[in-house]
């Protein structure tokens, strides 16, 4: 039974934090050949009319001061859905950033003008990565706008599972305007892959891709030893950051053994073997967003 929900998932009514650190208030002037002759109020107009592309709203800021980086982070925890943030030389520095950007607890997505890879080696380490879904550097101003895409996706996966859980319903319909979304989870016994068709009504030429239907089953999801993904979430293949992974390619391991955890709804679910075998393949990498039914792991 679908249950129709005419509302837009309420994640998603808040608008992304788009932040900027030091002297991008420069830009078009500082270094044109490093950082582009756009200034930051071109790549704040691009970024308001991506996101409205794809029906997010944003808020756009910079500052050139650490505490106040931190004080909108702090903020963004209640007031926004998302991040994403070019922290400028306070990337490379900064402990604190680090520390705002967790307890935000928001998907984030750090973003670079310049390919710092390929610049002076004090530019290699960032300090804010391990608390950013994404990374993306190098692409100039796209990046902004790239990370805004990969938000939208993030965010209406989340949103989806969300109202499942909440509604408990394995069916929804949700209308948006003149679109309309049918969203199925599989039972434990399908254990399909999410399926987000489009319903009768016509999408609209603008639709974002995130009303993209989800990729054909693999191979790898008929054999018998695959184990599935049961929910929407973030896998992780080790306990804790820079710990050995639970299992590895080759291993033996035995029933209800933990093989990683999958993050959703701000809760760490141990994945289990169902049965004793050998890992024979690890199918997705650590850190990795995953969909109900993707195939995780083979267990022969
Ligand atoms: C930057 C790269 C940083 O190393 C630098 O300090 C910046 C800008 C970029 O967008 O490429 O200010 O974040």
């Amino acid at each position: 039974m679908a249950a129709k929900a005419a509302r837009r998932p309420s994640a998603s009514k808040k608008p992304v934090l788009v932040l900027n650190g030091p002297n991008l208030n420069m830009l078009g002037k500082r270094q044109p050949e490093i950082y582009g002759r756009e200034t930051l109020a071109d790549v704040e107009k691009a970024c308001r009319a991506e996101a409205a592309r794809l029906g997010l709203g944003v808020e756009f800021a910079q500052s050139n001061h650490e505490g106040v980086l931190v004080d909108l982070i702090q903020a963004a925890r209640e007031k926004n859905s998302a991040i994403v943030i070019n922290a400028g030389a306070y990337t490379h520095t900064s402990v604190a950033l680090l520390d705002a950007l967790n307890a935000a607890e928001l998907p984030a997505v750090e973003v670079h003008l310049s390919n710092i890879y390929k610049r002076e080696a004090f530019r290699h380490h960032s300090y804010i990565s391990p608390a950013a879904v994404g990374v993306i550097a190098g692409l100039g101003s796209q990046g902004y706008l790239l990370a805004l895409q990969a938000l939208a996706r993030l965010l209406a996966r989340s949103s989806f599972s969300a109202i499942l859980d909440e509604t408990k319903l394995g069916e929804i319909e949700m209308a948006d305007g003149e679109r309309r979304i049918r969203v199925a989870r599989p039972t434990a016994a399908s254990a399909a892959p999410i399926a987000l068709a489009p319903a009768a009504v016509a999408a609209s030429a603008a639709a974002p891709s995130i009303l993209a239907p989800a990729a054909a089953p693999s191979d790898a999801a008929k054999h018998p030893g695959a184990v599935k993904s049961p929910m929407v979430g973030t896998v992780y293949l080790s306990p804790e950051p820079g710990k050995p992974v639970f299992v590895n390619v080759g291993d033996k391991v035995a029933a209800g053994q933990t093989l990683l955890i999958i993050e959703a709804m701000k809760t760490f679910n141990p994945i289990k073997a169902t049965k004793a075998g050998t890992i024979a393949q690890v199918l997705i990498e650590n850190a990795r967003p995953v969909e109900f039914g993707e195939v995780l792991m083979i267990v022969e």
